[in-house]
């Protein structure tokens, strides 16, 4: 049986899930563009992770965002943007051995109006276009050497991505061929899960669960400037991440009898801002105008790396406000204000997870890191981790002492869910 092996897995690129912005990814490694090394100019340098340099004994899995699927066959490919990134990225394999990676279709990008928009749906509505997906998945999974495939699928059902009722079946029905097709050639399956009531609810959970290795629950960008356009929400400055609202999804796994072992609690290496109305007016609930200013090194409207938000906070010498309850930090500068994780807020969130018994975290998004690697020391460290030990190959016939997981923290069944 395959057993999920993961304490993190890194997602590629960042999702963008803002009408105005589509191209936010393909500046980083998704792209031919040679990428941007540190440099000494007197802007600040924007350090660009490039796959061969993902910080080694860390992660477990590696995901790359994203292949593509051809919305009239139905095959996959590596898609336009990708360049040689997604033959870098299988080859982190080489230099880290212990290292599984897998390829993700979708996003949120792949359902806006456009020509992807009902791919999934037909798709799963239409047993011979899932066996021609298949039959080209495994063969590009077989070329790149993937390891396990994810479905990001933004939303079955919702009508707003372009979904339809019968999605609610027919997801179930795909996921179930997908399995089962993966199961012969030994690779791993896991399905995006939004962490918003109204999106969840086109999930079947419970009948997905046996398709699936695990559940990556997206635990940002619950929040950001599409708010504005949604009447649901409205145009009112909101965190991206936020327990409570986390804790509403995780109710609702919780209700539908999901084991917290397939469940991945889903950490932002990135923080979402806005351009406030009236900058006088910067708390939660004030009238939001646009995302926030785009940051140097992010180069994107409503996004900031951990990195750029520091650097405001020391140049306007600023003091984040922790809101405990709810697991993030936020701070606001003339008309700006953003929301974001750190260390402490890490931590808080590990503790709620583990009190659940979830014991596996993702990371988006790895590139989203800085030279010295600060992201992901400090969540290894709220999360207790210690980095993996190297292989040692020093002994003969045998595989030397790969990293294994310990035993996952001693949680009782019994007692986990009551109440
Ligand atoms: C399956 O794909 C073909 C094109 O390859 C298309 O004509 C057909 O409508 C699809 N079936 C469904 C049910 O979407
Ligand atoms: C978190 O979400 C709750 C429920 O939506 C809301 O009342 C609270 O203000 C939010 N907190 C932050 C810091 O965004
Ligand atoms: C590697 O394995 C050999 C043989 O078992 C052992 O003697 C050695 O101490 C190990 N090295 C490390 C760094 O663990």
């Amino acid at each position: 049986m395959y057993l999920p092996l993961i304490f993190l897995v890194f997602i590629y690129c960042l999702a963008q899930p803002s009408h105005q912005q589509m191209t936010e990814c393909k500046g980083d490694f998704c792209s031919n563009e040679v990428p941007q090394r540190p440099h000494c100019s007197k802007s600040p340098p924007c350090f660009r992770m490039i796959p061969e340099q993902i910080p080694g004994r860390r992660y477990t899995h590696v995901v790359f965002r994203f292949a593509t699927i051809d919305p009239r066959t139905f095959k996959v490919s590596a898609g336009n943007d990708a360049g040689d990134g997604i033959q870098r990225v299988s080859g982190v394999k080489f230099s880290q051995a212990v290292i599984k990676v897998w390829v993700a279709f979708g996003g949120w990008e792949f359902n806006d109006e456009g020509p992807t928009r009902t791919t999934f749906s037909s798709l799963a509505a239409s047993a011979e276009n899932t066996t021609t997906f298949l039959d080209s998945l495994v063969s590009m999974m077989n070329r790149y050497r993937f390891d396990g495939v994810d479905i990001d699928w933004e939303f079955p059902t919702a009508n707003d991505r372009g979904g339809r009722p019968e999605d609610y079946k027919n997801q179930v029905e795909f996921m179930s061929r997908l399995r089962s097709r993966m199961k012969d050639v030994k690779k791993g399956v896991s399905v995006v899960i939004p962490a918003t009531d109204r999106y969840l609810k086109g999930f079947d959970l419970k009948s997905l669960e046996p398709h699936v290795d695990w559940f990556n629950l997206m635990n940002f960008d619950l929040h950001g400037s599409w708010d504005i356009l949604d009447k649901s929400t409205g145009p009112w400055v909101k965190s991206h991440t936020n327990m409570t609202e986390i804790q509403t999804a995780l109710d609702q796994l919780w209700r539908s009898d999901i084991s917290p072992t397939k469940v991945t609690m889903g950490m932002s290496f990135y923080g979402r801002s806005f351009t406030l109305t009236d900058p006088s007016c910067h708390y939660l609930g004030c009238r939001i105008s646009s995302g926030g200013n785009p940051g140097e090194c992010s180069k994107t409207v409503g996004v900031l790396h951990h990195e750029e938000i520091e650097r405001i906070m020391r140049q306007n010498h600023l003091e984040p406000t922790l809101h405990p309850e709810h697991a993030v930090k936020t701070v606001s500068w003339g008309n700006q204000w953003v929301s974001f994780d750190d260390a402490d807020t890490w931590r808080l969130k590990r503790d709620i997870a583990r009190s659940q018994c979830i014991g596996s975290f993702a990371v988006r998004a790895l590139n989203h890191e800085n030279d010295k690697e600060s992201n992901i020391e400090a969540l290894s460290l709220a999360l207790d981790h210690k980095q993996m030990e190297a292989p040692n190959f020093s002994t003969t016939g045998q595989q030397g002492n790969v990293w294994r997981k310990p035993a996952p923290q001693q949680c009782r069944w019994s007692s986990c869910f009551e109440g």
